[in-house]
């Protein structure tokens, strides 16, 4: 039913005017029963379809979901997002999207949650998912690369995220390398990068952005460092064509990271919005600290840091965290 649902919003979306009942049976292959079925679902779950005898169905109105049939039927892609599952709660999608995988999901498959139990971040952190603001999504990617290339990944996703809100919200946002999207100062997106490698082949890559789009209230120890799209517009977003721009820009990203299996063909777009770029910054590994500037990064996404003297580091973002001198960024 999901993905009928999905073809008729599609068909729908492509019509200004009305669209006959017969002609949509045609397009899909179904029953008018099923037609009328499928309307009355859409209806149920917040959709305004107008119908009218001897004319047919036309779009008025569609709610903020990020449902399934609705991310499906807007999301301009080749392969990325085609096969959207969706579940108003989860514990995390990071791990349903592993799940999926193990029971053998296609590439490009996406999970989208409202409400995250146990959102997941980085170094072990939880991620604050309240419901039905933001957007927790997930990603699988079955890459051929090796399992050391993985976290450029995270720094793709990390650029198409920027890329995409920028498309869907006119907002130009930052980034904090290697994959914090921030706008203001504070962060809007932080992502989670997960694989699981069989006999040292890739076997899968789970992606996951949480990306901040109308949450208005943040928990104190969050608000200086957290914000929204809302918050930084001044206006709510409809977080569907968010996630459908920053999947489309994914996809894109992805075709040119994978001619070389680097960074090559991205580096100067991510260097363009990197705010850490010609700053000074702290880098923080296990047992050492030292300050030096940021020169952006080279084609494996690691940080070019020169130090007084001269010298210049690559630092690989799996061992060290880099902070700004007098702020987050
Ligand atoms: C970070 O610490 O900055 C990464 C946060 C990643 C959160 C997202 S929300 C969607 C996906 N599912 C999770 O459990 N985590 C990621």
């Amino acid at each position: 039913m999901e993905k009928t649902k999905s073809r008729i919003l599609k068909e729908l979306r492509q019509r200004d005017d009305y669209l006959s009942g017969q002609e949509l049976c045609q397009q899909l292959g179904i029953s008018r029963t099923a037609v009328w079925k499928n309307i009355k679902a859409l209806q149920g779950e917040g959709y305004e379809i107008e119908a009218v005898q001897n004319r047919g169905y036309r779009l008025r109105k569609v709610p903020d979901v990020i449902s399934a049939p609705e991310l499906e039927s807007i999301v301009n892609t080749q392969w990325v997002g085609k096969n959207v599952h969706f579940k108003y709660e989860t514990d995390s999608t990071n791990l349903w999207a592993k799940q999926l995988a193990e029971q053998g999901a296609p590439a490009g498959t996406v999970v989208v949650a409202e409400r995250q139990t146990k959102g997941r971040g980085r170094r072990g952190r939880t991620w604050v998912s309240s419901e039905g603001q933001n957007i927790y999504m997930t990603l699988l990617l079955r890459p051929e690369i090796q399992p050391q290339d993985a976290p450029m990944v995270t720094l793709l996703m990390g650029l198409s995220v920027a890329q995409g809100v920028e498309k869907a919200t006119g907002l130009c946002p930052g980034i904090k390398w290697p994959n914090d999207v921030v706008l203001d100062g504070k962060k809007i997106c932080g992502i989670l990068t997960e694989m699981s490698v069989q006999a040292e082949y890739m076997d899968y890559v789970v992606v996951g952005p949480g990306i901040n789009v109308n949450q208005t209230d943040f928990p104190q120890e969050l608000s200086d460092k957290a914000t929204s799209l809302r918050l930084q517009a001044g206006r709510a977003f409809r977080r569907v064509e968010v996630a459908a721009a920053v999947l489309e820009a994914f996809e894109k990203n992805l075709e040119i990271f994978l001619e070389t299996c680097d960074l090559t063909g991205l580096q100067e777009q991510y260097n363009h919005i990197l705010l850490n770029m010609n700053q000074e910054v702290r880098i923080l590994d296990k047992d050492s600290e030292r300050t030096g500037i940021a020169r952006g990064i080279n084609n494996r996404g690691e940080l070019l840091v020169e130090y007084p003297g001269g010298k210049t580091e690559a630092v690989f973002a799996g061992e060290v965290s880099v902070r700004g001198l007098y702020s987050y960024v």
